[in-house]
């Protein structure tokens, strides 16, 4: 499967940054044999979406409504996101479900709000780290898929296994665990979807530095990047597998 190397720059980078950062990182040699994608926060996508025209780089949101429109102050819609050339949407990362405290309930109708627009959805799932402790990281993590997928039946999705305690932390999951994790999430699909022909990312302090190794597993299909996305050297270092340009 084609690797994907995905930026979530989360709340950073305002409209101008984001035209500072996507100028530079157009002009950097990218390698094909990767699928790249950046997630810049809602008031940068129509900035994200001029620049990356013509790059091969996909858009993604970081979040949807469950809904389709209406009284909802503060919510985008699925639509709303299509109209402005996002192809990729994240449904229950981490930082949500910790401070907005979305529930595997409402993903479930996030993922299937997405797949029926036709959006691809990044379920994102993880264990904190008493779970891993504890050795209750793989049924952590079945539990969020089985909840999240529920009566989804499509293989247009991505799942990210992000352990909480690696995101921002500087503390990378080493890669056997993130592979034994990601095989065990593809077993968990063959189960609910049928197949397992669905990309699984891994996510949590990615950097230039390890990402030749994390993605070098074999269940592991891409990268969910946050903070080494910022910066279009970065970036472009991260596409390219390490190798700097
Ligand atoms: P990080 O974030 O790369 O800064 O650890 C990853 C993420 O939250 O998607």
């Amino acid at each position: 499967m084609k690797l994907l190397i995905a930026g979530n720059w989360k709340m950073n980078l305002s409209v101008t940054d984001t035209e500072a950062m996507l100028s530079e990182l157009k002009n950097k040699t990218r390698s094909d044999d990767v699928d790249s994608l950046i997630i810049p926060p809602f008031t940068s996508l129509d900035a994200a979406r001029k620049l990356l025209d013509g790059t091969g780089i996909a858009l993604g949101a970081q979040n949807l409504s469950h809904e389709d429109d209406g009284a909802f102050t503060g919510e985008i819609s699925a639509d709303m996101l299509l109209d402005l050339g996002v192809s990729h949407v994240l449904v229950g990362h981490s930082e949500r479900r910790e401070y907005q405290k979305e529930t595997d309930a409402l993903l479930n109708l996030k993922v299937k709000k997405a797949v029926a627009k036709g959006l691809i959805p990044i379920l994102c799932v993880g264990e904190k780290k008493a779970d891993r402790d504890s050795g209750e990281h793989e049924s952590v993590v079945g539990n969020q898929l089985k909840k999240g997928l529920e009566g989804v039946h499509t293989t247009d999705i991505i799942v990210a296994y992000e352990p909480t305690w690696a995101i921002g932390t500087g503390d990378v999951c080493k890669p056997d665990d993130a592979q034994a994790m990601a095989a065990f999430i593809k077993g968990e699909l063959k189960d609910l979807l049928g197949t397992d022909a669905v990309r699984v990312l891994y996510g949590g302090s990615v950097k230039p530095s390890n990402v030749k190794e994390l993605m070098a597993q074999p269940s592991i299909d891409g990268a969910l990047v946050g903070g080494a996305s910022l910066k279009a050297d970065d970036f472009a270092a991260l596409i390219n597998l390490g190798e700097v340009q």
